[in-house]
């Protein structure tokens, strides 16, 4: 294990908003993912994983959905009270879900204290900038970890006409959302598909962590889907790197044990019971 390693002895037995802070402070980068259940969640924490964000991408990667819009609070309490079970170190943030906060601060308050009450989680997400800054202020001055999230944002999905770099023609706005946001008090910032210079920009602007999805290595972390950085499906975003097949063996084992239940050799003498 690295001595960077956040499940290292020298790192926080919990990591929490004041050591994603420390980290940018150090220079040391803050390793993220999203996870949607106990059994992955404890995969990942035990891997050092500093932030598991159970992000509404759950719709897309566990509920079969085409984009995110559909995910209810009701969809995501489940799945994060199995992520923050099972992670012992690891900052568990919850993504607030389209349509549990836009209306003003106190929707989006009542909504992150309900998963505060209700998961275990340490923290929530939410999409926006000088839109959604009276949000911010709200759950952050309740005493609740928000982080933002900028850039392409795919609970606007619609809007932005779908999955598309940001910023290239407004950087200026990018960069005066964050820091509305973290001024608002967010304690880190997720910039999706923003280009490298203008991530770099934004991360050099803020005292806060950026972490980036598709916005180079200039931020102070970086965070992908997990199901895509495992390769459990046969396509990713260009800016994905596969680290594994998971996928393809999955499939493997399934067929394997298809044959051998459909011959017989499976189960063998060891795996019943004498008496
Ligand atoms: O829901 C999600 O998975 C996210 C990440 C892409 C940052 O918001």
């Amino acid at each position: 294990m690295s001595k960077h390693s956040p499940a290292s002895s020298t790192g926080p037995k919990r990591v929490r908003a004041h050591h994603l802070r420390a980290m940018k402070e150090r220079g040391e980068k803050i390793v993220a993912l999203t996870a949607y259940d106990a059994v992955t969640s404890a995969l990942l924490d035990a891997a050092g994983v500093d932030l598991l964000l159970v992000g509404d991408s759950i719709g897309n990667t566990m509920h079969g959905h085409d984009t995110t819009l559909p995910v209810t609070v009701e969809d995501m309490i489940p799945a994060a009270r199995g992520v923050a079970r099972a992670a012992d170190r690891a900052f568990v943030v919850v993504d607030l879900p389209f349509g549990s906060y836009e209306s003003g601060p106190e929707q989006a308050l009542a909504t992150a204290v309900r998963f505060m009450k209700e998961t275990g989680a340490h923290g929530v997400k939410l999409e926006g900038g000088e839109r959604v800054v009276e949000q911010v202020r709200a759950i952050s001055q309740a005493g609740i970890p928000v982080v933002g999230h900028l850039g392409y944002t795919p609970q606007s999905e619609h809007a932005l006409g779908g999955p598309r770099v940001q910023g290239r023609d407004d950087a200026e706005q990018l960069l005066a959302d964050a820091r509305a946001i973290a001024d608002a008090g967010a304690i880190a910032v997720v910039l999706e598909m923003v280009p490298v210079p203008l991530a770099q920009r934004v991360t050099e602007a803020l005292a806060v962590p950026t972490i980036g999805i598709g916005a180079g290595p200039g931020c102070d972390g970086q965070i992908l889907v997990w199901t895509d950085m495992a390769g459990m499906g046969d396509w990713a975003p260009r800016f994905v790197k596969q680290y594994a097949r998971l996928g393809e063996a999955l499939r493997e084992a399934a067929q394997t044990y298809a044959g051998e239940v459909r011959d017989g050799s499976f189960p063998a003498a060891e795996h019943g019971f004498d008496k």
